[in-house]
């Protein structure tokens, strides 16, 4: 019997509860230890990180009982071995994985959450970093989510929370392209030049330098707003529910507030469901991934013709080391755009 291929390993861990605070680094810890190629029962993957995406939802998932557990993030990974005839041995991967170099994916809910991109990958001839943000899950979300519920209407006005992130800068482009009118929040100056002088916004403001009713009524003019595309979850809510039109939509989506450590905000302005006849719809990603092939055949060819446009912050020379101090600036907005780390060449 040959014996396991061995693998030095380095891996974020919990260090303690996120509970009651900010995120800061010292909630990660990292360690670096040997391992050994799994023995893979059926259906199990091993693999090797290629990038990390930082996704600010992973934030509910370090919680007390979390302490001392490796991070589980979403990673675009190389396939090392397999006894998964889905994901054969060199496919490229987009799943739940630890924050690390080697990942065993075993547990059958991440089985559940992998999606194959080598085909696309190559196809297109894009980097694959582009595959954590624009391509990937985050503009599938927005993507999905304005056509499943957002029900866009030429002529219509649609306001962004959030809207120089990941997902906001998305779905402010793709509804100017369905030919609505855009407003987007975010919070600098920087981000509301970019907004507008690069993305083509109609308007835009500085959700922490000025009263988000005042501006949000400024920007929307004589038109209002038909939909809010809510990100952030706090109570920029009851300002939109104030400021909608009759048959407005409210598209929930994130919860950036939270992810900082704020309360779940409960609106109270919901009179205004009723007696505007609004529609306030929550989307999840998580049970739509087989509309990826369509999304990627519209949206590549608008990322390869530049006529979507998309701001990532690539970090090519982090380790592993570096990835809590990392997410904990990503939720902090010190980045513009989709934040990816990357571990290893394709
Ligand atoms: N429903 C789904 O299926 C689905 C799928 C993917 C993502 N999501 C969610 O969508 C949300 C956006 O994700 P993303 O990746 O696009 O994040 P993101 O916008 O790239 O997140 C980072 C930005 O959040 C902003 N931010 C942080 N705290 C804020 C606050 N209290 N109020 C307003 N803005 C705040 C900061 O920008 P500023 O400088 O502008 O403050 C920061 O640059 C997240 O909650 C994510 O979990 C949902």
């Amino acid at each position: 019997m040959t014996a396991a291929k061995q693998y030095s390993n380095t891996r974020v861990l919990i260090n303690k509860s996120f509970e009651g605070a900010t995120p800061n680094k010292s909630h990660f810890r990292t360690e670096t230890i040997t391992i050994e190629a799994p023995e893979l029962k059926e259906n199990e993957l091993f693999t090797q990180a290629l990038s990390v995406s930082l996704d600010p939802f992973i934030r509910f998932d370090f919680s007390g009982d979390a302490i001392e557990s490796p991070v589980i993030g979403y990673v675009l990974s190389k396939v090392l071995d397999s006894n998964n005839p889905q994901y054969p041995v060199g496919s490229i991967i987009f799943s739940p994985a630890e924050w690390g170099q080697y990942s065993h994916i075993s547990n059958p809910e991440h089985l559940g959450d992998v999606n194959r991109y080598d085909e696309a990958i190559k196809s297109s001839g894009l980097p694959h970093s582009l595959f954590n943000g624009i391509l990937g899950v985050p503009a599938f979300t927005v993507w999905h989510s304005l056509k499943q519920v957002g029900d866009l209407k030429a002529g219509e006005t649609i306001y962004i929370s959030s809207a120089a992130g990941t997902l906001g800068q998305i779905a402010g482009q793709l509804a100017k392209r369905k030919g609505l009118r855009v407003i987007g929040s975010a919070g600098s100056q920087d981000k509301i030049d970019y907004l507008i002088n690069e993305l083509g916004f109609d308007a835009a403001f500085n959700y922490k330098t000025h009263d988000k009713k005042e501006a949000l009524l400024a920007a929307a003019g004589d038109k209002g707003i038909d939909i809010y595309y809510d990100l952030v979850g706090d109570d920029t809510v009851d300002v939109a529910l104030d400021i909608l039109n009759p048959s407005g939509r409210i598209i929930a989506i994130g919860v950036l507030a939270m992810h900082q450590n704020e309360l779940p905000y409960a609106p109270k302005n919901t009179i205004n469901i009723l007696m505007k006849q609004l529609r306030y719809e929550g989307y999840l990603v998580f049970e739509n991934y087989q509309h990826f092939p369509q999304f990627w055949e519209e949206v590549v060819p608008l990322v390869k013709s530049g006529e979507i446009k998309f701001k990532e912050t690539v970090i090519e020379d982090a380790s592993v080391e570096h990835l809590g101090e990392t997410y904990v600036n990503v939720l902090a907005g010190k980045y513009s755009g989709k934040v990816s780390v990357l571990l290893a060449p394709l």
